[in-house]
Protein backbone atom coordinates (compact mmCIF):
# COMPACT_ATOMS: atom_id res chain seq x y z
CA UNK A 1 0.00 0.00 0.00
CA UNK A 2 2.95 2.57 0.55
CA UNK A 3 4.86 1.67 -2.98
CA UNK A 4 1.93 3.58 -4.35
CA UNK A 5 1.60 6.16 -2.02
CA UNK A 6 5.11 6.64 -2.21
CA UNK A 7 5.10 6.90 -5.90
CA UNK A 8 1.90 9.54 -5.65
CA UNK A 9 4.92 11.48 -3.43
CA UNK A 10 7.46 11.59 -6.13
CA UNK A 11 4.52 12.55 -8.85
CA UNK A 12 3.29 15.31 -6.17
CA UNK A 13 7.00 16.63 -5.87
CA UNK A 14 7.22 16.81 -8.89
CA UNK A 15 4.30 17.89 -11.02
CA UNK A 16 2.14 19.03 -8.48
CA UNK A 17 -0.25 16.24 -8.77
CA UNK A 18 -0.91 12.25 -8.53
CA UNK A 19 -4.11 11.73 -9.05
CA UNK A 20 -4.30 8.15 -10.63
CA UNK A 21 -1.65 6.88 -7.71
CA UNK A 22 -3.61 8.34 -5.08
CA UNK A 23 -6.65 7.09 -6.12
CA UNK A 24 -4.67 3.58 -6.23
CA UNK A 25 -3.42 4.26 -2.95
CA UNK A 26 -6.74 4.73 -1.63
CA UNK A 27 -8.58 1.32 -2.97
CA UNK A 28 -5.45 0.27 -0.85
CA UNK A 29 -6.71 1.59 2.36
CA UNK A 30 -4.32 4.46 2.45
CA UNK A 31 -5.61 7.53 4.65
CA UNK A 32 -2.64 9.65 4.03
CA UNK A 33 -3.60 9.15 0.33
CA UNK A 34 -7.35 10.12 0.72
CA UNK A 35 -6.38 13.19 2.35
CA UNK A 36 -3.44 14.11 0.19
CA UNK A 37 -6.39 13.91 -2.50
CA UNK A 38 -8.52 16.51 -0.94
CA UNK A 39 -5.79 18.67 0.34
CA UNK A 40 -4.96 18.96 -3.00
CA UNK A 41 -8.02 20.12 -4.42
CA UNK A 42 -7.69 23.05 -2.99
CA UNK A 43 -4.01 23.95 -2.44
CA UNK A 44 -3.26 27.23 -2.99
CA UNK A 45 0.61 26.80 -1.87
CA UNK A 46 0.55 28.83 1.42
CA UNK A 47 -1.68 26.00 3.41
CA UNK A 48 -0.01 26.00 7.31
CA UNK A 49 -0.16 22.70 8.88
CA UNK A 50 -1.05 25.11 11.88
CA UNK A 51 -4.30 26.58 10.07
CA UNK A 52 -6.59 23.82 11.51
CA UNK A 53 -5.42 23.90 14.99
CA UNK A 54 -7.90 21.67 16.30
CA UNK A 55 -6.08 19.08 14.26
CA UNK A 56 -2.79 19.87 15.41
CA UNK A 57 -3.91 19.32 18.94
CA UNK A 58 -5.73 15.87 18.92
CA UNK A 59 -2.22 14.97 17.19
CA UNK A 60 -0.06 16.35 19.87
CA UNK A 61 -2.31 14.12 22.24
CA UNK A 62 -2.76 11.09 20.49
CA UNK A 63 -0.32 8.38 19.17
CA UNK A 64 2.61 8.07 20.40
CA UNK A 65 3.02 11.97 20.84
CA UNK A 66 2.25 11.43 24.94
CA UNK A 67 4.93 9.84 25.21
CA UNK A 68 7.08 11.86 23.56
CA UNK A 69 5.75 15.18 25.21
CA UNK A 70 5.80 13.63 28.33
CA UNK A 71 9.59 12.90 27.72
CA UNK A 72 10.37 16.95 26.35
CA UNK A 73 8.34 18.57 29.09
CA UNK A 74 10.62 15.72 31.99
CA UNK A 75 14.03 17.11 29.94
CA UNK A 76 13.38 20.69 30.23
CA UNK A 77 12.09 20.76 33.27
CA UNK A 78 15.39 18.86 34.65
CA UNK A 79 17.33 21.86 32.48
CA UNK A 80 15.06 24.52 34.14
CA UNK A 81 16.23 23.53 37.40
CA UNK A 82 20.02 22.85 36.35
CA UNK A 83 19.83 26.30 35.29
CA UNK A 84 18.22 28.10 37.44
CA UNK A 85 16.10 29.76 35.17
CA UNK A 86 13.88 32.64 36.06
CA UNK A 87 13.44 34.24 32.98
CA UNK A 88 12.31 32.49 30.02
CA UNK A 89 11.49 32.52 26.06
CA UNK A 90 9.36 29.84 24.45
CA UNK A 91 9.69 30.07 20.53
CA UNK A 92 6.59 28.79 18.44
CA UNK A 93 5.29 27.08 21.83
CA UNK A 94 1.94 25.78 19.73
CA UNK A 95 -0.49 25.21 22.65
CA UNK A 96 1.90 24.61 25.66
CA UNK A 97 1.91 21.12 25.28
CA UNK A 98 5.48 21.23 26.06
CA UNK A 99 5.68 23.94 27.89
CA UNK A 100 3.01 23.71 30.35
CA UNK A 101 3.93 20.24 32.10
CA UNK A 102 7.65 21.34 32.14
CA UNK A 103 6.48 24.30 34.22
CA UNK A 104 4.26 22.02 36.49
CA UNK A 105 7.57 19.83 37.64
CA UNK A 106 10.02 22.19 38.39
CA UNK A 107 10.75 24.32 41.62
CA UNK A 108 10.84 26.62 41.89
CA UNK A 109 9.33 27.52 38.58
CA UNK A 110 10.30 30.44 36.35
CA UNK A 111 9.05 33.63 37.28
CA UNK A 112 8.79 34.86 34.25
CA UNK A 113 7.60 32.79 31.26
CA UNK A 114 7.08 34.52 27.69
CA UNK A 115 6.15 32.90 24.62
CA UNK A 116 6.29 33.57 21.02
CA UNK A 117 3.34 31.90 18.91
CA UNK A 118 2.29 32.75 14.97
CA UNK A 119 -1.13 30.87 15.10
CA UNK A 120 -3.85 32.64 17.16
CA UNK A 121 -5.60 29.78 17.35
CA UNK A 122 -3.25 27.67 19.54
CA UNK A 123 -2.83 30.69 21.19
CA UNK A 124 -5.88 31.36 22.51
CA UNK A 125 -5.81 27.92 23.67
CA UNK A 126 -2.73 28.73 25.87
CA UNK A 127 -3.03 31.93 27.10
CA UNK A 128 -5.65 31.49 30.54
CA UNK A 129 -3.32 28.51 31.18
CA UNK A 130 0.28 31.03 30.83
CA UNK A 131 1.29 31.90 34.38
CA UNK A 132 3.22 35.45 34.56
CA UNK A 133 4.69 36.72 31.08
CA UNK A 134 3.32 37.98 27.60
CA UNK A 135 1.89 36.08 24.49
CA UNK A 136 3.24 37.70 21.37
CA UNK A 137 1.22 36.25 17.91
CA UNK A 138 3.94 36.72 16.02
CA UNK A 139 6.88 34.75 13.93
CA UNK A 140 10.28 34.58 15.45
CA UNK A 141 11.60 36.90 12.51
CA UNK A 142 8.63 39.59 13.28
CA UNK A 143 9.00 38.87 17.00
CA UNK A 144 13.14 40.00 16.97
CA UNK A 145 12.34 42.95 14.83
CA UNK A 146 9.88 44.99 17.66
CA UNK A 147 12.38 43.79 20.24
CA UNK A 148 13.80 46.26 22.51
CA UNK A 149 17.77 46.16 22.66
CA UNK A 150 17.72 45.84 26.57
CA UNK A 151 15.31 42.59 26.91
CA UNK A 152 16.77 39.23 27.68
CA UNK A 153 15.84 35.91 28.62
CA UNK A 154 18.06 33.06 30.36
CA UNK A 155 16.91 30.46 28.22
CA UNK A 156 15.18 30.76 24.75
CA UNK A 157 13.54 26.90 24.14
CA UNK A 158 11.95 25.73 20.77
CA UNK A 159 10.44 22.67 20.80
CA UNK A 160 10.12 21.49 17.31
CA UNK A 161 9.03 24.82 15.96
CA UNK A 162 12.61 26.01 14.33
CA UNK A 163 12.04 23.20 11.33
CA UNK A 164 8.99 25.97 10.20
CA UNK A 165 11.46 28.67 9.73
CA UNK A 166 13.47 28.42 5.79
CA UNK A 167 17.35 28.18 6.89
CA UNK A 168 18.33 31.76 5.34
CA UNK A 169 15.77 33.27 7.41
CA UNK A 170 16.08 31.27 10.60
CA UNK A 171 20.17 31.19 10.62
CA UNK A 172 19.61 35.58 10.78
CA UNK A 173 17.27 35.44 13.48
CA UNK A 174 19.12 32.37 14.90
CA UNK A 175 22.01 35.44 14.98
CA UNK A 176 19.41 38.12 16.48
CA UNK A 177 17.98 36.01 19.23
CA UNK A 178 21.73 35.47 20.73
CA UNK A 179 21.91 39.14 21.54
CA UNK A 180 18.71 38.30 24.09
CA UNK A 181 19.61 35.20 25.92
CA UNK A 182 22.34 33.30 27.85
CA UNK A 183 21.83 30.25 26.25
CA UNK A 184 18.84 28.84 23.76
CA UNK A 185 17.36 25.14 24.01
CA UNK A 186 16.10 23.31 21.30
CA UNK A 187 14.75 19.90 20.90
CA UNK A 188 13.85 18.35 17.27
CA UNK A 189 13.78 14.69 15.66
CA UNK A 190 17.12 13.72 14.20
CA UNK A 191 16.07 12.81 10.40
CA UNK A 192 17.43 10.44 8.72
CA UNK A 193 19.47 11.48 5.54
CA UNK A 194 18.16 9.44 2.17
CA UNK A 195 21.08 8.28 0.01
CA UNK A 196 18.28 8.70 -3.16
CA UNK A 197 14.95 10.19 -3.78
CA UNK A 198 13.28 6.75 -4.34
CA UNK A 199 13.86 6.01 -0.96
CA UNK A 200 12.93 9.14 0.76
CA UNK A 201 9.34 9.17 -1.03
CA UNK A 202 8.93 5.60 0.82
CA UNK A 203 10.06 6.32 4.16
CA UNK A 204 7.62 9.76 4.03
CA UNK A 205 4.75 7.07 2.60
CA UNK A 206 5.71 4.99 5.73
CA UNK A 207 5.86 7.09 8.48
CA UNK A 208 3.25 9.08 7.55
CA UNK A 209 0.82 6.07 7.01
CA UNK A 210 1.81 4.81 10.39
CA UNK A 211 1.25 7.96 12.24
CA UNK A 212 -2.25 9.13 10.20
CA UNK A 213 -2.84 5.04 11.18
CA UNK A 214 -2.41 5.59 15.15
CA UNK A 215 -5.70 7.58 15.81
CA UNK A 216 -8.48 5.40 15.46
CA UNK A 217 -11.96 7.52 14.73
CA UNK A 218 -9.78 10.42 14.30
CA UNK A 219 -7.69 9.78 11.37
CA UNK A 220 -9.30 11.31 8.82
CA UNK A 221 -9.53 14.95 11.00
CA UNK A 222 -5.31 14.03 11.68
CA UNK A 223 -4.79 13.36 8.55
CA UNK A 224 -6.58 15.68 6.76
CA UNK A 225 -6.11 18.92 8.74
CA UNK A 226 -2.44 18.36 10.19
CA UNK A 227 -0.47 15.26 8.20
CA UNK A 228 -1.54 16.50 4.85
CA UNK A 229 -0.50 20.07 4.81
CA UNK A 230 2.73 19.38 6.58
CA UNK A 231 3.82 16.63 4.26
CA UNK A 232 2.85 18.78 1.32
CA UNK A 233 5.02 21.40 2.77
CA UNK A 234 7.79 19.08 3.09
CA UNK A 235 7.43 18.11 -0.87
CA UNK A 236 6.58 21.46 -2.22
CA UNK A 237 10.00 22.42 -4.05
CA UNK A 238 8.07 26.06 -4.85
CA UNK A 239 7.17 26.81 -1.60
CA UNK A 240 8.21 24.42 1.24
CA UNK A 241 7.24 25.25 4.42
CA UNK A 242 9.17 22.69 6.55
CA UNK A 243 12.84 22.21 6.79
CA UNK A 244 13.91 19.47 9.15
CA UNK A 245 17.54 18.41 9.41
CA UNK A 246 19.68 16.15 11.18
CA UNK A 247 20.53 16.84 14.46
CA UNK A 248 24.32 16.83 13.21
CA UNK A 249 22.90 19.82 10.71
CA UNK A 250 21.28 21.75 13.69
CA UNK A 251 24.47 21.86 15.93
CA UNK A 252 26.47 22.99 12.75
CA UNK A 253 23.91 25.89 11.97
CA UNK A 254 23.65 27.20 15.52
CA UNK A 255 27.82 27.01 15.64
CA UNK A 256 27.39 29.28 12.47
CA UNK A 257 24.55 31.46 13.70
CA UNK A 258 27.40 32.09 16.90
CA UNK A 259 26.42 29.87 19.44
CA UNK A 260 28.18 27.32 21.03
CA UNK A 261 26.85 23.76 21.54
CA UNK A 262 27.53 22.84 25.69
CA UNK A 263 25.35 19.52 25.23
CA UNK A 264 23.33 17.32 22.83
CA UNK A 265 21.06 14.69 24.75
CA UNK A 266 18.42 11.95 23.43
CA UNK A 267 15.53 12.52 25.01
CA UNK A 268 12.84 9.71 22.95
CA UNK A 269 12.64 7.88 20.33
CA UNK A 270 9.94 8.40 18.28
CA UNK A 271 8.04 6.66 14.83
CA UNK A 272 9.14 9.43 13.05
CA UNK A 273 12.81 10.04 14.19
CA UNK A 274 14.40 9.89 17.59
CA UNK A 275 13.93 13.27 19.56
CA UNK A 276 17.12 15.32 20.66
CA UNK A 277 17.71 18.26 22.70
CA UNK A 278 20.29 20.62 21.81
CA UNK A 279 21.23 23.25 24.79
CA UNK A 280 23.71 25.65 23.25
CA UNK A 281 25.79 29.51 25.07
CA UNK A 282 24.77 32.20 22.94
C1 LIG B 1 5.23 21.24 15.63
S1 LIG B 1 4.59 22.71 16.29
C2 LIG B 1 5.34 22.71 17.89
C3 LIG B 1 4.56 23.49 18.92
C4 LIG B 1 5.12 23.38 20.33
N1 LIG B 1 6.43 23.96 20.45
C5 LIG B 1 5.12 21.95 20.78
O1 LIG B 1 6.20 21.39 21.04
O2 LIG B 1 4.03 21.36 20.86
C6 LIG B 1 5.44 24.02 15.45
C7 LIG B 1 5.02 25.40 15.92
O3 LIG B 1 5.83 26.38 15.27
C8 LIG B 1 5.02 27.50 15.00
N2 LIG B 1 5.67 28.32 13.97
C9 LIG B 1 5.55 28.22 12.62
N3 LIG B 1 6.29 29.17 12.02
C10 LIG B 1 6.90 29.88 13.00
C11 LIG B 1 7.77 31.02 13.01
N4 LIG B 1 8.18 31.58 11.88
N5 LIG B 1 8.16 31.52 14.22
C12 LIG B 1 7.75 30.94 15.37
N6 LIG B 1 6.92 29.86 15.41
C13 LIG B 1 6.51 29.35 14.25
C14 LIG B 1 3.70 26.87 14.56
O4 LIG B 1 2.62 27.78 14.55
C15 LIG B 1 3.57 25.75 15.58
O5 LIG B 1 2.91 26.15 16.74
Amino acid sequence: MTASLAHALRLIAEHGHAAPWLTKARAEGSVMADALARALIDDDGERSAYDAPQAFEVFIRGGGNASLYSAVSATLARLYEQLGVRCLLDIGVGDGLALLPALGQTRPAPTTVDVVEPSGGLLDALRPRLPAGKAWQLTLQAFLAQLAPERRWDLAQSTFALQSIAPGERLVALKKLRRHVTRLAIVEFDVPVFSSADERFASLAQRYERAASEYGDDAALVAGGFLAPMLLGQLRTAAPSNWEQPISAWQDELVRAGYRVAATTHVHDYSWAPAWLIVAKA
